[in-house]
């Protein structure tokens, strides 16, 4: 990597080293379409489980035509993607491996290789197979060995084409979402199954890990960590400070702490060696932050409320406060893991591309500050390239820098795309774009 490079004296643009990876992300079950064998299929044909009742359905269509939008990707100079591989495509029953899904998975990498796009490639994102989920999914005992073994097949059948693994994506979201609040699969099951979930996962990505390494001595395997800001609504207030501090340990760090030295301490603390020492680097997914203020009706989300701050620009759906301060904050405490760090999403939901442009020069300043500070940031995904499933929000949420009507399969490029694209071609900020947005002090240069 070559050293940061901004001249104080003349205006040059904030300019980001050679190597650095600019791309999106996406993940299987959102973009592929017609993933059946999956916890999801099914979760989504219960009532009342998402918005609208809207289903995946074909998605992008990504596992029949991926390669269109890998020309889009292209186009726009995009020399990375993250995207995930469907463990219920490739492992259709225990041990029933399936090589056509292999085969189709290899064509796809090879053809992100093929035009000048590394991909970086998630095991696990949100979506478990019908026979693992059927096992306990997160609470299945024998999760890490079958997790592991999917690791072995993937990294025999795949490693040619990738060096760079994400394990699992946002295991605290998948935790929080499917075992407190229920908004995913298993629907609920309260405190106690969401730790002894976390510490499987703990466990599984451990395993993983050391398989991956095992196959490939040079990849270099991490994982996805959604990282949210939770700042107290009233900073004078003790109890205010009190709930966000703990919220912001339990919900964010706790779990990388594990990863580094082996022990998860939310409640009793549990021993997990396996886990010590296992991450090459760190992905963070940030996206924006609550306030938090001590209301002791509010038990379920450790006697905190949570709202925006008040007059902050909200993302569609209500989906959250446009913060991209808490970029640089959450980079600045994920460098103190002492590993190298990848931006493996950030986005927002804007169907009329009003916030984005300016999310994505105001987020990208801030990563640029971070890593001027001393941050070892080595990449940048946006989520997302096209328009993609929601999760429980269906399509009502969309975050795509193209915008996709998933009846239709139309592609419409928003105006943030063509942003972005300057953006990846010189990987650097346009001077003309910053100046229209707002001012923050400069960070003195690093010597
Ligand atoms: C997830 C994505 C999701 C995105 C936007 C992340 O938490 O990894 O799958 O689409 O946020 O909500």
């Amino acid at each position: 990597m070559q050293p940061f490079h901004v001249s104080q004296s003349s205006p040059s643009p904030p300019t980001f080293p050679s190597g650095f990876l600019w791309g999106t992300a996406t993940s299987a079950h959102q973009v592929e379409g017609d993933n059946s064998n999956n916890d999801w299929w099914t979760w989504e044909r219960q009532p009342g489980r998402i918005a609208r009742g809207h289903r995946a359905g074909r998605a992008g269509d990504w596992w029949r035509a991926a390669e269109a939008d890998f020309d889009r990707m292209a186009a726009l100079h995009q020399n990375a993607h993250r995207l995930s591989i469907e463990w219920s495509r490739l492992e259709r029953g225990p041990g029933k491996w399936d090589d056509g899904a292999l085969a189709r998975y290899r064509e796809m990498l090879t053809g992100l290789r093929q035009r000048g796009i590394a991909p970086m490639v998630t095991l696990h994102h949100f979506t478990f197979p019908l026979w693992v989920a059927a096992r306990g999914g997160w609470l299945w005992p024998e999760l890490p060995q079958a997790f592991a073994r999917f690791a072995r097949f993937a990294a025999a059948g795949l490693g040619d084409l990738v060096d760079l693994w994400c394990t699992i994506n946002e295991p605290n979201v998948a935790v929080v979402l499917g075992y407190l609040t229920g908004r995913f699969p298993p629907g609920g099951g309260g405190l106690r199954k969401a730790r002894d979930a976390a510490v499987n996962s703990l466990r599984a990505h451990a395993a993983a890990y050391r398989t991956l390494h095992e196959a490939q001595p040079n990849a270099r395997v991490g994982l996805a960590a959604n990282l949210h800001l939770f700042d107290p609504a009233r900073p004078a207030s003790r109890l205010d400070r009190l709930v966000a501090g703990v919220t912001d340990r339990v919900y964010n760090w706790a779990y990388l702490d594990a990863l580094r030295d082996g022990v998860l301490r939310v409640g009793p603390r549990v021993r997990v060696p396996e886990a010590a020492g296992t991450l090459d680097f760190i992905g963070v997914n940030y996206y924006s932050r609550d306030l938090v203020q001590f209301d002791r009706r509010h038990a379920r989300t450790l006697f905190g409320r949570h709202f925006p701050t008040p007059g902050a620009p909200i993302s569609d759906g209500g989906y959250g406060e446009v913060y991209p301060e808490g970029l640089l904050r959450v980079l600045l405490k994920a460098h103190q893991y002492g590993v190298p760090i990848y931006v493996t999403e950030n986005g927002l939901p804007d169907e009329d591309d009003n916030l984005r442009p300016g999310f994505l020069i105001d987020h990208l300043m801030e990563l640029w500050r971070a890593s001027r500070m001393g941050c070892d940031v080595r990449g940048y995904f946006h989520w997302s390239l096209i328009d993609n499933f929601e999760w429980a929000d269906g399509w009502t949420l969309r975050f795509g820098l193209i915008a996709m009507d998933p009846e239709t399969q139309t592609r419409t490029p928003r105006s943030s795309s063509t942003l972005y694209s300057e953006i990846c071609r010189r990987s650097a900020l346009p001077p003309a774009a910053i100046a229209a947005r707002r001012v923050r002090p400069e960070i003195p240069p690093k010597e």
